[in-house]
């Protein structure tokens, strides 16, 4: 039996179902030469990533990267994993007008870094609680050449922000304490719990980010999060009861609510 298919057979026995696709990604990123017979170390290697893929680490982790929007971001067990749902979030960013943006709890800084690969005249700060998240953070702005248009901070939420901004945009833990348990290995064991949950009722970033962001949006300027299918009716009304209007709440390609937008008028 070749390596390959001893570890198709071996995530299958362990119930992951997309085995033969994982084997492939995972086979081919340690193969040095596609074309000549494996050696003995990229054998080694390739069986490491499946003992590591068996207790549920996830295929990003094992890759070191992951692919979003436009581009390939560095990941790892320090960061959220990137995930298709927040692309609405940087499409919905991307059809309003800015040239000075404020990412709130940056991460990997795919937001951020995708939205200003996006604008080419645009600058903007990403903050975030977690400072190993903003090592990766600057790993990915340094990789994509805009370091000279990144400013990354250690800030909880506004505490270390000035300026003024014409977009503040965030995706901050939204998950309830009590839907934690539902939660799939991958990310319950794999992904920082400070990217996850709030430790509360899934809302209360929502209204940090809603009651602070006064002083730091320009007038006309949008703020933009994304949330949890379940939260639409909440966060819209913590933007009206925050002075925002045009609130505009719009759904992903599963068709589940999943960014609202609300606008600063004098
Ligand atoms: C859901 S993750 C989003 C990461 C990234 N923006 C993305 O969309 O993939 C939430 C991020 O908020 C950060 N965070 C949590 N509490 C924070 C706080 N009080 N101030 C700033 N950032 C915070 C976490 O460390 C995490 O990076």
């Amino acid at each position: 039996m070749t390596p390959e298919i001893f570890a198709v057979s071996k995530l299958r026995d362990a119930g992951f179902l997309d085995a033969a696709r994982e084997v492939r990604l995972l086979w081919s990123a340690t193969m040095q030469n596609r074309y000549a017979d494996p050696d003995a170390r990229s054998i080694a290697a390739f069986e490491a990533l499946i003992a590591r893929r068996l207790t549920h680490e996830p295929i990003s982790h094992l890759l070191g990267y992951r692919d979003f929007y436009a581009h390939r971001f560095i990941v790892n067990s320090d960061v959220l994993d990137p995930r298709p749902d927040t692309e609405t979030l940087v499409e919905q960013c991307l059809a309003v007008d800015f040239e000075r943006v404020l990412d709130l709890g940056t991460g990997s800084g795919c937001i951020l870094l995708s939205l200003l690969a996006a604008r080419s005249n645009a600058t903007g700060v990403g903050v975030d609680y977690s400072k190993a998240a903003l090592d990766v953070a600057a790993q990915n702005a340094a990789q994509m050449n805009l370091e000279g248009r990144a400013t990354l901070r250690h800030s909880d939420w506004f505490s270390n922000v000035d300026g003024l901004f014409d977009l503040i945009v965030s995706n901050p833990p939204y998950i309830a304490t009590d839907e934690m348990a539902d939660l799939q290995p991958e990310v319950q064991l794999h992904e920082p719990r400070m990217a996850l949950t709030d430790g509360s009722d899934g809302l209360s970033c929502y209204a940090k980010i809603l009651a602070g962001h006064g002083p730091f949006l320009r007038t006309n300027g949008w703020l933009a999060v994304e949330i949890g299918p379940t939260q639409a009716a909440a966060v819209s009304q913590m933007m009206t009861d925050n002075g925002l209007v045009n609130m505009r709440v719009v759904t992903d390609l599963d068709n589940r609510n999943r960014v609202v937008l609300g606008q600063k008028l004098a």
